[in-house]
């Protein structure tokens, strides 16, 4: 018998209560709506006039693709229409998204990157959704502005969708990881996989080797370790350029994912808010590990909505090996 989303967190509401009560599905409900509008467009991306760039440069100095574009419009419409939402903060938007509601009403703060891994668009390789969510705090504690700029470990819900041979959302609402697939015949996310566990220790490492040369010594010398086999077992690289590609894989076989510091961003590429938090939610909640390189990635007191950080995650094994190295 079929489970899908709705119904899971129905489940999830009767187990747990808390934030997979209603208002918290109906909200869920207008993300999985979005990544379905955006699906829809990527699989037939080559046919009409999604592909290529788009003409503008985004906050982060990026020039932004068609589909960056069409995901956040498609997002933002989508989620500002849920009368629980006070604010979205986009990768693609330099300020927030804020919506006039009560307290009472507007609870949630919704932050994502529409579309992740843009450079891999134009040649069909997986891209994915990320999204991660804050409850807005009670005004004695802190304004719109600090509801938004809370550290990870204070995300509601965290999740993604990949986009790539079926579609996959996965989430944690901090009761384990849960997966879908896209059903296309009834276009419905259908349960695939419930507490997700990652594997205690991978094959794989997963980082731009072209930035190798760059990385301070402890990453070297770690990455060293897994070449030679000197980590327990021999590796192999795998490097999508998609994070929630690399990250998906990760979650599924183990193993290791680092975008470490180099000399060009010496304060790491990945966002906080919207790509480095809500995957290392979502890594702890199924036993892994997410660090800076220092400290836990969670634990990070944002300061600014499209901060950077050093994001280093994966299996146990893998992350408690790097600790090793940077300690050296
Ligand atoms: P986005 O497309 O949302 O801007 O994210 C791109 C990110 C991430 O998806 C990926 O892990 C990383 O950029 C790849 O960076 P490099 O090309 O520097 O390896
Ligand atoms: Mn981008
Ligand atoms: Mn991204
Ligand atoms: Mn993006």
């Amino acid at each position: 018998m079929i489970i899908t989303v709705q119904q899971h967190l129905q489940q999830q509401q009767q187990e747990f209560g808390s934030e997979a009560s209603g208002t918290f599905s109906y909200l869920l409900s207008g993300i999985t709506l979005a990544t379905k509008i955006i699906e829809a467009k990527i699989r037939t991306a080559g046919l009409g006039d999604v592909l290529g760039a788009f003409g503008a440069e985004n906050v982060q100095g990026e020039q932004q693709q068609k589909l960056d574009v069409y995901a956040n419009q498609v997002m933002l419409h989508c989620l500002g229409l849920r009368d629980t939402v006070a604010a979205l903060v986009s990768e693609e938007d330099e300020e927030p998204v804020t919506f006039d509601r009560s307290p009472e009403t507007g609870k949630y703060i919704i932050i994502f990157d529409p579309l992740d891994g843009s450079s891999n668009i134009d040649v069909n390789v997986n891209v994915g959704t990320i999204f991660s969510i804050h409850k807005r705090l009670p005004a004695a504690e802190g304004d719109l502005d600090a509801s938004i700029l809370q550290p990870g470990t204070k995300q509601v819900a965290a999740g993604y969708v990949v986009y790539g041979p079926s579609t996959v959302f996965v989430y944690t609402a901090g009761n384990g990881v849960h997966s879908f697939t896209l059903d296309p015949t009834i276009g419905a996310f259908v349960t695939t996989q419930e507490n997700m566990k990652m594997p205690e220790q991978g094959q794989y490492y997963s980082v731009n080797e072209a930035n190798a040369s760059q990385f301070p010594a402890g990453y070297q010398e770690y990455l060293r370790q897994l070449r030679e086999g000197e980590a327990g077992k021999a590796y192999s690289s795998r490097y999508i350029g998609s994070l929630v590609a690399d990250f998906h894989r990760t979650l599924l076989k183990g193993g290791v994912f680092l975008y470490p510091p180099t000399a060009k961003q010496p304060g790491g590429k990945l966002r906080l808010l919207y790509e480095a938090n809500p995957l290392a939610f979502i890594a702890e909640q199924a036993g892994g590990m997410a660090t800076n390189g220092t400290g836990r990635i969670l634990e990070i007191e944002p300061r600014g909505i499209h901060q950077r950080t050093p994001f280093m995650v994966g299996s146990r094994f893998e992350m408690e090996t790097l600790a090793k190295c940077l300690e050296a």
